[in-house]
């Protein structure tokens, strides 16, 4: 049987300019990650922007990304800086001319220098800094974008900044997270504003992270409570002026106390038995249960702005992109008003604190020379995406 999607929804690929682009004075250069590999160096993406485009036009229709902040505004307040307009414009009017349309991200984990060493996101004074940053974005790119997101998932970025320590500011202060949370929050219903001002009709949402928060033992409820309260409660609730509600998705996380995955504790993972990509567990009808739980929760239109898996040997994937277009097509049967879906990640790049090892992309990503290199599941994604449909 085939699956057919409707011929309005939106496909897509996504990636975040930090992870892409060689790292540019912003509060991630340096930081040595666990595989070793120091931020700093990641695709060659600037020295590469019409194959990258090229290959990004391949693949869907959509593109999700967005600027290094750092690059383009180098003091507070400042004026963009103008040859990286200058060249930012060149890549969406190239994109705009292969016919991808674009979400943009307004941030997605990484500042510039001087704004994490004026207290970054814990100062409330500091909104103001970002907001006269996005009021220069809309201005100078607004007519190249046709879906914002200003944050990318603020509850892994307050939970890994605030909470685990795993991101910079590498802090565990659950005051600290909680204040970062609110003045997300406000920033967020700011910029909500100001891009309505400039562009009335065109949408505007969040991205959240959504995980499932599941109990192996007694001892893991509590802790999987906790997390599911506030990672899917208590950080989404200050974003809620939004007209779509955009959720990633990649995973359940086993409890028994702690999180089980395959970074942290492969043993156990293992010993779990159950499938697993490079990082976390393989369960696809988790999504299903977000997709139900927001749906439910806001009967707003969804967009997945994330999905996709950590797989250096390419096999899970090819079979993910399956699952999970299945999984889409029977919640639109049932009524969940799902307008789009973007994979993570067009090409392998570098995974935060866990560095490149981690390999998400549709391309892979040579680290030695940066030559992209199409893997297998690219075919099976370019399929779904431009045929709009699956086998069932
Ligand atoms: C982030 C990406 C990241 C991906 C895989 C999301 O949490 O937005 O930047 O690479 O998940 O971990």
């Amino acid at each position: 049987m085939r699956l057919i999607f409707p011929r309005d929804f939106i496909f897509g690929t996504s990636t975040a300019a930090a992870q892409i682009e060689t790292a540019f004075e912003h509060d991630w250069q340096g930081v040595v990650a666990r595989d070793g590999a120091v931020f700093d160096r990641t695709t060659d993406h600037e020295l590469r922007l019409k194959d990258d485009a090229k290959l990004i036009a391949s693949l869907a229709p959509y593109y999700r990304m967005g600027f290094l902040w750092s690059k383009l505004q180098r003091e507070p307040l400042g004026k963009l800086h103008k040859p990286t307009v200058k060249i930012y414009r060149g890549f969406l009017d190239d994109l705009q001319k292969r016919g991808v349309k674009i979400m943009m991200v307004l941030h997605h984990f990484t500042n510039p220098t001087w704004f994490a060493k004026r207290g970054g996101w814990e100062k409330e004074e500091n909104i103001d800094l970002w907001i006269n940053y996005c009021k220069k974005v809309i201005d100078e790119f607004g007519d190249y974008v046709s879906v914002w997101n200003t944050f990318n998932e603020p509850n892994v970025y307050a939970s890994y900044g605030w909470v685990t320590g795993f991101f910079p500011p590498f802090k565990t202060n659950l005051y600290l997270a909680s204040v970062v949370v609110r003045n997300l929050g406000t920033a967020h219903n700011r910029a909500y504003k100001q891009i309505k001002k400039r562009y009335p009709k065109h949408p505007v949402g969040i991205s959240h992270n959504a995980t499932i928060f599941s109990a192996e033992n007694l001892l893991g409820w509590f802790p999987a409570r906790l997390g599911d309260w506030w990672f899917m409660e208590f950080v989404p609730s200050h974003f809620e002026k939004v007209d779509f509600f955009g959720m990633s998705y990649y995973t359940r996380i086993p409890h028994d106390p702690v999180p089980i995955t395959n970074v942290l504790t492969p043993e156990k993972m293992k010993k779990l038995g159950r499938p697993h990509d490079d990082m976390w567990e393989y369960h696809p009808e988790g999504l299903r249960k977000c997709l139900d739980r927001y749906w439910n929760k806001y009967k707003k239109p969804i967009i997945i702005t994330e999905n996709g898996v950590a797989d250096a040997s390419d096999t899970l994937r090819q079979q993910a992109i399956k699952d999970y277009a299945k999984i889409m097509h029977q919640a639109l049967r049932d009524g969940i008003d799902l307008r789009g879906y973007f994979w993570w990640s067009t090409w392998d790049n570098f995974e935060w604190h866990l560095g490149p090892s981690c390999r998400f992309g549709l391309y892979a990503c040579d680290w030695e020379t940066k030559e992209r290199t199409p893997r297998p599941s690219t075919e099976i994604f370019k399929k779904l995406v431009w045929g709009k449909m699956i086998d069932g």
